[in-house]
């Protein structure tokens, strides 16, 4: 394949209870970023994953994966965008096409890396999978007061893996002067269309418990 996927996996993230990071939470006994390697892996376009780790913990991730797939680890950074740079400049300059992929997202499906990817190659300097809202969405002040209800029908809640043209990542990420959670923020500033394809449900980010508990009922 010609696809490079970046997962940064080096945060230290608490949100479903205390004891490590987040990445390597179990779901039915292996890691989330087990998990979500495998899938990524299975998608044909791609052609090497780089995945960025806690310092101190990088062989010990590299040896979760190695049974997996042919994955580079590298050390991440203080941030999360510091730590998709640090995965970025471990990609062989033969990949035209980079996708960043959240480990959390650990069910996602590899027909969604594929289609990003297509769209990608299609042309489009930016690309990221989205799904609609269903629920209503209003905007409250600061004591939880309705201010106004948005109009759902124009919004739309952002998947990953998201995806670039290389150069486009690359010069995104010089421009970037904060932390951004979100790689196609940085492509929107730079003035780069980024262009939406459908996301999949199952590409949930498991970040709570409820969350780990449909993800063991969709395994
Ligand atoms: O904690 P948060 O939800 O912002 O992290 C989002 C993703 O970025 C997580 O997968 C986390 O491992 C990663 N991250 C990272 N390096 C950091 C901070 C976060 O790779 N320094």
């Amino acid at each position: 394949g010609d696809v490079a996927v970046l997962v940064p996996a080096a945060g230290l993230g608490i949100r479903l209870g205390p004891g490590g990071p987040k990445a390597l939470r179990l779901l039915r006994g292996e890691p989330l970023l087990v998990h979500a390697v495998r899938r990524v892996a299975i998608a044909p376009c791609v052609g090497r994953i780089v995945v960025a780790a806690p310092a101190d913990a990088v062989d010990f991730v590299a040896s979760l994966l190695a049974p997996i797939a042919d994955v580079t680890v590298v050390a991440g950074g203080a941030t999360r965008q510091a730590s998709v740079s640090a995965a970025l400049a471990a990609v062989p300059a033969e990949f035209d096409i980079v996708l960043v992929h959240d480990a959390a997202r650990a069910l996602t499906p590899p027909e969604l890396v594929e289609a990003v990817a297509s769209a990608v190659r299609g042309g489009h300097g930016a690309v990221i999978p989205v799904l609609p809202v269903v629920d209503t969405i209003k905007q409250v002040d600061n004591s939880g007061i309705v201010l106004t209800t948005v109009d759902r029908s124009a919004l739309r809640a952002v998947q990953t893996p998201q995806g670039f043209r290389r150069d486009v990542l690359v010069k995104a990420h010089e421009a970037a002067v904060d932390d951004h959670t979100d790689d196609a923020g940085m492509a929107e500033k730079l003035g780069v269309e980024v262009h939406t394809v459908p996301g999949s449900e199952a590409a949930l980010k498991i970040t709570r418990p409820f969350d780990l508990a449909v993800a063991e009922l969709l395994l």
